[in-house]
């Protein structure tokens, strides 16, 4: 097996190029790691196991808990009738929590700032600068009678991004077994990223897709089809069980969605990203300076468009009144949070 260096092209000078122009930003040539970036490589996913205790699990679930509770709607994690819309903060697909400063909760950064979960990018993209997205995290009340759901298989990178440019990750807190809701993917899928957009493709017009002008640049909606060509190529599309403490990474080629829990479990999840700080503009960085310091989240891009999540909260026609600007709880702004922010050099 060769050891060749991870080849590094310069990144894009822009937040978003939107005509043309994007490439690899590193290259990794096929060698043997003898770690989970072995099947990581194969797959375009991997779970890697025991990354924090199943103490520190049950302290970010209970934190998590403890945030539903902080609205003061009613919610009981113990009385499964206040598991409804109106005991519980604005939530996309039923538990995705964007608004309200939660991707900058203090047990966001917690989360983030594990010392395991840096490693895990580290170990990854072969640097120790690297910076994060303020991404959302997932809280899903099992047997939710007051729902509409549908699967929504997406990719998170923009056809016109080649090569891996980023890779997805979640923490997960809470028991996670078949019918537990969690992660589904279509493992192998971001290996056939090039060939099934060398022709053009439409993104699906799902009844949940966000309408054009909120230029979510990198999500690309799958058709059942879509589905069924990646199948006929190999591809299988399974459900992700875990346990706590454990952490998935997904290529972000890669098809996927949240799948609800059907079972007695409630599902708990950081979503987290990190990407070398390299790869970003002084005009992103700038920008993720913004969001950082008015306590607004983005998407799951670290290093590129960067897109602040600035839409409220609605209910019906009318903003959430438990709308706020600010956590509940502010981060402590250590050494690690602020270089992982991009707000302070390495
Ligand atoms: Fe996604």
């Amino acid at each position: 097996m060769s050891s060749t260096e991870t080849k590094v092209t310069p990144p894009d000078s822009k937040n978003w190029l939107p005509h043309g122009g994007s490439h690899d930003l590193v290259t990794f040539e096929p060698r043997n790691y003898g770690d989970w970036r072995d099947e990581f490589h194969k797959n375009g996913c991997v779970v890697i196991k025991n990354v924090i205790s199943p103490e520190r699990a049950q302290y970010y679930r209970e934190k998590q808990i403890q945030w539903l509770k902080n609205f003061e709607l009613g919610f009981d994690e113990n009385d499964e009738s206040t598991w409804t819309e109106a005991h519980l903060p604005v939530s996309f697909k039923g538990g995705m929590y964007f608004a309200y400063g939660s991707p900058h909760e203090k047990m966001a950064w917690e989360a983030r700032t594990e010392p395991a979960v840096i490693n895990i990018f580290e170990t990854l993209w072969e640097t120790k600068e690297l910076i994060s997205s303020f991404d959302g995290m997932n809280i899903s009340m099992p047997r939710r009678k007051d729902l509409r759901w549908s699967p929504w298989p997406h990719c998170d990178q923009n056809q016109r991004r080649k090569g891996m440019q980023a890779v997805q990750g979640l923490l997960n807190y809470a028991p996670n077994g078949p019918k537990d809701g969690g992660l589904m993917l279509m493992k192998g899928s971001s290996k056939l990223f090039d060939e099934f957009f060398a022709q053009k493709r439409e993104s699906y017009n799902h009844e949940d897709a966000p309408p054009p002008e909120m230029e979510f640049m990198d999500l690309f909606l799958f058709n059942d089809k879509d589905v069924e060509w990646f199948k006929e190529r190999g591809c299988e599309l399974i459900k992700v069980n875990m346990e706590p403490g454990d952490f998935v990474l997904w290529d972000s080629r890669t098809m996927h969605y949240a799948c609800l829990p059907e079972g007695d479990q409630i599902r708990h999840v950081q979503y987290i990203c990190m990407t070398p700080k390299r790869f970003a503009s002084p005009e992103a960085l700038e920008l993720k300076k913004q969001c950082f310091e008015n306590y607004i989240g983005t998407t799951h891009w670290p290093h590129c468009n960067i897109r602040p999540t600035k839409e409220k909260p609605m209910r019906g026609d009318v903003v959430c009144p438990k709308d706020r600007s600010e956590p509940f709880e502010k981060p402590e702004l250590t050494d690690t949070v602020l270089k992982l922010a991009g707000v302070k050099a390495y």
